[in-house]
C-alpha cells in the first residue's frame, strides 16, 4: 500500500472511530449574523489604526523649478463598512464578504520652492469601493475549544481621490499620484493583517468555553469538542462531549452516546441538543457517589398528615410491628439501587429509577431495628427549564411499584404500603429531589453570555434548547 493511501486510511479510521457527542451545538445563519455584527465592529476599529508613513522629496516642476515637499500626519478619520455578509463555506469555514467599504484620511502638506516660497495646507483623501473577503477556518484547539484563523484574505482597493486644501493648482498634479500610491501601498500591506488580527480577537472569547464546568461538590460536566466543527451551507455544528464526571478520578459509564443530529432550525441563533446520554451520565455519577439516598423521619412529614412514620401507622398494616415495637418512631432510607435512566420521547421526558426502601424502628436510645426492605420502582416525568446559563428541572411522580426484598416482621402484603410510600415520595422525596434539580447545571457557554428568547423541546432521544445569545461587556 502506498504511503499516501495508508495515511488516508489512518485519517479515515481516526475520523470514524471518534466518540459520538453527548451534546450538539448549532450556530444558525441568525447566529452567524450576530457574529458578523460583532466581527464588523472589531474590524472597523482595527482599520482605524492603519498607519501611513510620512513622505518627502524633491521634484523639478515645469515653469516653477525645484520644489521640496513633505506630506505628513496622515491619519484615518473614518472607516465605513456599510455592506458585509457572512457565508458558511462547507468544509472550510466562514467567508466574510465586505464590500463598498470606504476610508477617509486626512493629512498635511508643505512645500518649499527655491527656498523663498513656503506653502502648507491640509488634504483629504478618500478611498471608496474597498472590498475584501477573508475566510475564517474553525478548528479545535488543543484543549477542545474552538479556535479561528484567517486562511485567506485579499483586499481590493476601489478608487481613491484626493482633495487638497490651500494649495496652488500645480501642487495638485504633483501630490495626487504620490499620496495616492502611498496610501494604496499602506493599505495593501496593512488591511489583511489588521483584519486577521481583528478576527483572531474572538479567540480569547472562544477560550472561555467552559470545557469543564463544575456542577456541585460531586460532579462536573465536560464540554470539550470531540471532533472538528462541521460547516454546512446554513450552519456550523459543534460536537461536544457533554458528559458528567465525578470530580477527581473520572470513570466512564458502561454506556455510550448514541449519534443524533439536530433538525433544521432557523428561528434562534443557537440550538443545543442535550442527549439522554448526558443525563444518564449524571445519574451514573450521582448513583455511584451514593448521594441518591435520603433518610426520612416523621418530622419531615407535614403536621397535617394523618399518616405518621411510626410503628402505630405501620402496625395497622403489619400487626407484628405494632406488637414487637410499640410506640416507636420509624425511619426509612430510600436509595437508588442502580443508575436511573432518562428516556426522551417527543414531548415526554421520563426518568425511571429503581431503588430500595429500608424501614427501621427507632428505639429511645437511637438504635435501629430493621423492619423490612422493599424494592421500589418509580417513574417520574421531568420538565427542564433554562435559568441563566444553566439547565434546571423538576419532576413529578408518574407511578411507583413495590415488591418485598426481605422482612424481619413476618410476611405481609406489600401493596398495603402503597399509599404510605406514595405519600412519602410525593411530600418528602420528590420535593427534595426538586430542590437539587432547581440548582441546575451549567450549559456550554462563553464568557459573559446571556441567553434570551429561550425555548425548550423534547424530541426522540434528546432535548433541544433554542436560544438567542447576547454578549455583555
Ligand atoms: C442515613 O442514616 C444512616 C444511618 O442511620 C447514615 O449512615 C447515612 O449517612 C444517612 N444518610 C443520609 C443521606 O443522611
Ligand atoms: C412518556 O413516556 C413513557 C415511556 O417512556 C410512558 O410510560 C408515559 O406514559 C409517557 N407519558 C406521556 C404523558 O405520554
Ligand atoms: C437500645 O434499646 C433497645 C430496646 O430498648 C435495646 O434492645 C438495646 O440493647 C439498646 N441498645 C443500646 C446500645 O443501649
Amino acid at each position: 500500500m502506498s504511503l499516501c493511501r495508508c495515511l488516508f486510511l489512518l485519517a479515515f479510521i481516526a475520523a470514524t472511530s471518534g466518540v459520538n457527542p453527548g451534546v450538539n451545538v448549532r450556530l444558525t445563519a441568525k447566529g452567524l449574523e450576530y457574529g458578523r455584527q460583532l466581527g464588523m465592529a472589531g474590524i472597523q476599529q482595527k482599520l482605524r489604526t492603519i498607519k501611513i508613513p510620512d513622505m518627502s522629496g524633491k521634484d523639478r516642476v515645469r515653469f516653477i523649478g525645484k520644489v521640496k515637499w513633505r506630506v505628513s500626519n496622515m491619519r484615518m478619520v473614518s472607516v465605513g463598512l456599510p455592506k458585509s455578509a457572512v457565508t458558511p463555506v462547507p468544509g472550510t469555514g466562514i467567508r466574510m464578504s465586505i464590500s463598498n467599504a470606504y476610508l477617509r484620511v486626512q493629512g498635511n502638506w508643505r512645500v518649499k520652492v527655491l527656498r523663498i516660497i513656503r506653502k502648507s495646507g491640509s488634504f483629504d483623501l478618500s478611498v471608496s469601493g474597498l472590498s475584501m473577503s477573508p475566510t475564517l477556518a474553525i478548528k479545535s484547539d488543543g484543549t477542545g475549544r474552538p479556535a479561528v484563523s484567517t486562511v485567506n484574505c485579499a483586499a481590493n482597493i476601489g478608487s481613491t481621490s484626493v482633495k487638497l486644501r490651500g494649495g496652488p493648482r500645480w501642487l495638485f498634479s504633483l501630490f495626487k499620484k504620490k499620496i495616492n500610491s502611498a496610501v494604496q501601498r499602506a493599505m495593501q500591506k496593512q488591511i489583511c493583517p489588521l483584519v486577521a488580527k481583528a478576527l483572531s480577537g474572538v479567540n480569547p472569547q472562544l477560550k472561555t468555553l467552559n470545557v469543564v464546568a463544575k456542577v456541585d461538590k460531586h460532579a462536573e460536566i465536560e464540554y470539550s469538542m470531540v471532533s472538528s466543527p462541521t460547516v454546512s451551507t446554513s450552519s456550523i455544528d459543534l460536537s461536544l462531549k457533554g458528559e458528567f464526571y465525578n470530580i477527581g478520578k473520572h470513570q466512564e459509564p458502561p454506556f455510550r452516546p448514541v449519534a443524533f443530529s439536530l433538525p433544521p432550525q432557523t428561528k434562534n441563533m443557537m440550538y443545543v441538543g442535550m442527549s439522554a446520554f448526558t443525563f444518564n451520565s449524571a445519574g451514573f455519577v450521582y448513583h455511584r457517589a451514593g448521594v441518591l439516598s435520603l433518610n426520612i423521619t416523621d418530622d419531615m412529614i407535614p403536621r397535617s398528615s394523618p399518616v405518621r412514620l411510626n410503628t402505630r401507622t405501620l402496625g395497622s398494616f403489619i400487626p407484628e410491628i405494632a406488637r414487637r415495637f410499640p410506640g416507636l418512631l420509624v425511619k426509612m432510607t430510600v436509595k437508588t439501587s442502580k443508575t436511573p435512566t432518562v428516556t426522551f420521547l417527543p414531548n415526554n421526558m421520563t426518568v425511571e429509577a429503581a431503588g430500595t426502601v429500608s424501614a427501621f424502628a427507632v428505639h429511645s436510645n437511637n438504635t435501629l431495628s430493621p423492619l423490612f426492605v422493599l424494592n421500589l420502582d418509580t417513574s417520574v416525568s421531568a420538565k427542564m427549564f433554562v435559568s441563566g446559563v444553566k439547565l434546571a428541572g423538576s419532576v413529578t411522580l408518574n407511578r411507583m411499584s413495590l415488591t418485598l426484598q426481605r422482612s424481619n416482621v413476618g410476611e405481609f402484603q406489600v401493596t398495603l404500603l402503597n399509599s404510605i410510600l406514595q405519600m412519602v415520595l410525593r411530600v418528602v422525596v420528590i420535593p427534595q429531589v426538586n430542590v437539587q434539580l432547581q440548582k441546575g447545571y451549567p450549559l456550554p457557554s462563553l464568557g459573559k453570555m446571556r441567553l434570551v428568547n429561550t425555548e425548550l423541546q423534547v424530541l426522540k432521544d434528546y432535548m433541544m434548547i433554542g436560544t438567542d445569545v447576547q454578549f455583555t461587556g
